[in-house]
């Protein structure tokens, strides 16, 4: 294994993560592993990403649309720890692009679900251990992945998703200052427009091409862009006094 610019920061602590089967979560999880952390991942859902993920890593699948599945996540984190130290909720997509006039019931509920549903109560149910964690060694925290999106309001036939990040966004600052008596920080994390799967799915060479063209620093984001970013607000020892922030990792967009 490739030694961790953040040494063993991680080493005793428990880190979930969703949405890490690919994409930048699953950067994320290896940037964690490497930095020592125990890990209990959601992988998204297929489980052929589980392949070459390291053994010690505990990982399910599960549709995030459906509020059971959700909940079936809590219950198996809750099966294999008792404190959390890091949460990471990754898990989302935009599913398609989908016009105001025609978008359906089904489309709009299965955005809502995903993106910001599983959020608010896969953090309810997990929050009994995160309180546990912050009880025995103090600052915990949460790292939510939104999205540029939140801000711009996304391009044509984003509006509910980018609405979904937004909320995220703002559910992030508020839970910050819930939180932060009990000492678990709440941060944010928002890529730009990052070369992953996502982009692969819902936007063309031509479109990519002209976006970077208007990226202050000329290029596309990577995974690992933005990877050592959600170590660093998920450790006390680097970020301790930061919370309710969101960090934009965009190559200088605005
Ligand atoms: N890439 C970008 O430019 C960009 C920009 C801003 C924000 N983001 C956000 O960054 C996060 C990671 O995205 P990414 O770029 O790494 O995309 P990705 O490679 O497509 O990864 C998305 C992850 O979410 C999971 N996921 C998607 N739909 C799901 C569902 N219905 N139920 C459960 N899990 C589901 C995926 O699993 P499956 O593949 O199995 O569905 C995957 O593990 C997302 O929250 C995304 O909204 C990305």
């Amino acid at each position: 294994m490739t030694p961790s610019v953040f040494g063993n920061l991680f080493t005793h602590k428990t880190v979930v993560i969703t949405g890490a089967g690919n994409g930048i979560g699953r950067a994320v999880l290896i940037a964690f592993h490497a930095a020592g952390a125990n890990i209990i991942a959601h992988l998204g859902r297929h489980s052929s990403y589980a392949k070459d993920l390291p053994d010690t890593i505990k990982y399910m699948t599960g549709d995030f649309t459906q509020a059971t599945q959700q909940q079936a996540f809590i219950d198996f984190v809750q099966s294999h720890t008792d404190t959390i130290d890091v949460l990471i909720n990754n898990a989302g997509t935009m599913f398609g692009r989908f016009p105001a006039d025609t978008l359906t019931d089904e489309q709009y509920t299965d955005i809502v679900e995903l993106n910001q549903h599983a959020v608010v109560r896969i953090t309810r149910g997990l929050l009994p251990q995160l309180h546990a964690a912050s009880h025995k060694v103090g600052n915990a925290a949460i790292v939510n992945t939104v999205s540029i999106s939140a801000l711009t309001g996304g391009s044509p036939g984003s509006s509910i998703y980018s609405a979904t990040k937004a909320f995220v966004s703002t559910y992030s600052k508020g839970l910050a200052r819930e939180l932060a008596p009990k000492q678990i920080r709440v941060n944010a994390v928002s890529p730009g427009v990052i070369d992953t799967d996502f982009h692969a799915r819902y936007s063309s060479a031509e479109k990519l091409e002209a976006t970077r063209q208007q990226i202050p620093l000329q290029r596309l984001g990577t995974a690992a862009d933005c990877a050592p970013t959600f170590l660093y607000l998920a450790a006390p020892a680097l970020s301790g006094y930061i919370t309710g922030q969101v960090i934009e990792i965009n190559g200088g967009q605005r």
